[in-house]
């Protein structure tokens, strides 16, 4: 029996314009998750709003969703046990500023904003985010 979990990043916009893709896909495989899936798109600012949706009303909104469509970004579907969780901690707090030494989000984000990665929150947003971006 297998407890694998799945969960979704993105390599956002900003990581994927200084070429820190690479870079940052070695992190994850160094810490353990396989990256089962990826693809490198470019998403419409439509589809961005689908994605963050559950931020409709934040005051943030319109500018998370402008930025997530900015530029080329980096979907995947990493696994391992506790996939979600464990990637949480590996990209580090939202703001980088109090994001923990040794996480992504410490080492390459420049801002709350342009943070560079993103991870699914819960088991169950993940299978939406997949579902998102890998059902074909
Ligand atoms: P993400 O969804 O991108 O993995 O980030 P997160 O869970 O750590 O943070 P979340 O609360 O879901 O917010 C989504 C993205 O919105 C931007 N944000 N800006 N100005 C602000 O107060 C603010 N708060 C959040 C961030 O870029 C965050 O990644
Ligand atoms: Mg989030």
């Amino acid at each position: 029996m297998s407890n694998t979990e799945q969960t979704l990043s993105i390599i956002k916009p900003d990581a994927v314009e200084r070429n820190l893709d690479n870079e940052i896909k070695q992190i994850f495989i160094k810490n353990g998750f396989n990256i089962f899936k990826e693809k490198k798109i470019q998403i419409e600012k439509s589809e961005a709003e689908k994605f963050y949706k559950v931020h409709e009303t934040k005051p943030f909104y319109s500018d998370l969703c402008s930025y997530l469509s900015s530029g080329p970004i980096v979907a995947m579907i990493l696994e391992k046990k506790n996939a979600v969780a464990d990637n949480r901690k590996l990209m580090g707090a939202t703001n980088p500023k109090d994001a923990e030494e040794g996480t992504i989000r410490k080492k390459y984000g420049i801002s709350i904003d342009k943070n560079s990665v993103h991870g699914s929150d819960s088991v169950e947003n993940a299978k939406i985010e997949i579902d998102f971006f890998f059902k074909d």
